[in-house]
């Protein structure tokens, strides 16, 4: 009890039956609220054995559920996941607000300035791989973000301030492939870092003030059994924010610097990840051409100037199979990026408001609870065991629909606050975010040389 009940904030929501009508209009899950706490087993993915096969498959997990070595004083509560997922959604629309203008700031720490607007809360990118560095390869657990470009890891000696993390801080010296990237080569004045005699500097400063600076560097990373020379990372010299434990971070962004494109020779700009749905159960992210899975429908990734997201068109949202009615330009006006660091997916408000009173017209039986800051669409299911919840999909331009499955539908603070997972902008023209509650369990490939992001259900 204790901890485990109240920061992992899993309730199982077992799926019972599936009840379509006669007619196939009005879709319904009946669903067994059985159990109120999250077990505190690691199990790993369904598909052991497919996903063993997959080369360059790392396991994820959720930083905060019994998977995480992280210690518990570590876990967050889920007003506190909510908060943190608020603070990195505002930088993202302080970024892209501010980008949409004309020049896309020029200077110094052009690159560090386009992360400095995302990487927001790392307490709501809330899932971490382990990776090794250097030579012998030293162990590192970092999270990873789609809405992140630079790597980075804390490093020895820590000229400033490195905070606590669990793995014994990377070190430099004890690395015999260690290298600096040098001040005047194409990757330091590339990018606009800073330099410090013949060291290039970088900094990334996130929208909730964590921060990491140091110095540029590059060492073999190995993603068993593969093997990256001369991957280039920021080795933190000082470092603070609200990063857990964990080591570092690994960047999965498009531009130039990230895992993505610096491994594009090997994995072809080719990446899937399966986020998991419970916080008991493992996922994965792969890397190359075996990301890809059967039944995967993709949807294109539109083309923008606005190069540090993914971005991905949704085009309608139904509910209990009924499409609702919202104009197309509710959609387009604002746009949307997909990111596996937010955590609530964030609609336009006039999408949202048309999600929001048909779910509700649809749940009129059941008491509702206090909203939170974020979440207004609140139920309480004390004393029930079964509800019955509407199907909720949404649909991505070239005929992508996807049904959610009740984890992608809810976000449950305990069994008398059980939310529904999504929110709205307060602005029409702010970005919508397809956020990481809504992912998990599909096996979402990002393609981006087909420039598609592709979608399979049921993948972990
Ligand atoms: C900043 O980045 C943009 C896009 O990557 C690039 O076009 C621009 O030249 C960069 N500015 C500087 C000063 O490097
Ligand atoms: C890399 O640069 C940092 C900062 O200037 C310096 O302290 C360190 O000794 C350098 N390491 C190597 C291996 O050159
Ligand atoms: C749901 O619960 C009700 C009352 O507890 C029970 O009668 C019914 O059979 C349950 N339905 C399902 C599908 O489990
Ligand atoms: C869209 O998908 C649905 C079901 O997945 C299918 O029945 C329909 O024919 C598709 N429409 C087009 C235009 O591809």
């Amino acid at each position: 009890m204790g901890n485990g009940l109240f920061t992992l904030l899993q309730i199982y929501l077992l799926f019972v039956s599936f009840s379509t009508s006669a007619l196939g209009l009005r879709k319904f899950h009946v669903v067994d609220v059985r159990a109120f706490t999250s077990r505190n087993v690691c199990s790993g993915p369904k598909d052991v054995e497919r996903h063993m096969s997959v080369k360059q498959g790392l396991k994820i997990v959720d930083r905060h559920g019994p998977c995480s070595t992280l210690p518990p004083v570590e876990k967050l509560s889920p007003e506190q996941i909510l908060s943190n997922d608020q603070s990195r959604v505002d930088s993202i629309h302080r970024q892209t607000s501010a980008v949409s203008g004309k020049d896309k700031t020029s200077g110094p720490l052009n690159t560090s300035q386009v992360t400095a607007q995302y990487g927001g809360s790392y307490s709501t990118a809330n899932y971490i791989v382990s990776v090794g560095i250097g030579t012998p390869s030293k162990t590192l657990t970092v999270i990873f973000d789609t809405g992140s470009d630079i790597t980075w890891v804390q490093c020895e000696p820590c000229q400033q301030h490195c905070y606590m993390q669990k793995d014994p801080i990377f070190d430099p010296s004890q690395s015999s492939t260690f290298a600096n990237v040098s001040c005047n080569s194409a990757q330091c004045t590339g990018n606009s870092f800073g330099c410090s005699g013949s060291s290039c500097l970088y900094g990334v400063k996130y929208g909730d003030g964590s921060f990491t600076v140091g110095y540029y560097a590059k060492d073999t990373l190995t993603l068993t059994p593969d093997i990256i020379q001369n991957f280039r990372f920021g080795c933190g010299q000082n470092n603070d924010g609200i990063f857990g434990e964990i080591a570092g971070l690994l960047g999965l962004g498009p531009s130039s610097e990230s895992f993505v494109s610096q491994t594009s020779d090997k994995y072809q700009r080719v990446f899937a990840y399966c986020l998991p749905a419970l916080s008991s159960s493992t996922g994965y992210l792969n890397f190359g051409s075996s990301s890809n899975m059967p039944n995967t429908k993709r949807t294109p990734i539109p083309q923008h100037s606005d190069p540090p997201y993914y971005y991905i068109t949704m085009t309608g949202l139904t509910v209990a199979n009924q499409p609702l009615q919202i104009t197309s330009t509710v959609f387009s006006n604002a746009g949307m990026i997909i990111d596996s660091g937010t955590v609530i997916t964030r609609l336009p408000p006039d999408a949202y408001q048309a999600l929001r009173s048909a779910f509700r017209q649809h749940m009129t039986q059941y008491k509702m609870a206090p909203r939170t800051t974020l979440l207004d669409t609140c139920y309480d299911f004390t004393g029930y065991d079964n509800v019955t919840i509407p199907s909720v999909s949404v649909q991505f331009l070239n005929n992508v629909s996807l049904e959610l499955d009740l984890n992608g539908i809810f976000y449950v603070i305990d069994i008398s606050r059980v939310c529904l997972a999504f929110a709205g902008n307060s602005n029409p023209r702010d970005l919508g975010i397809y956020g990481n509650v809504q992912q998990r369990t599909f096996n979402v490939i990002y393609d981006v040389p087909n420039e598609e992001i592709g979608f399979s259900p049921e993948a972990c």
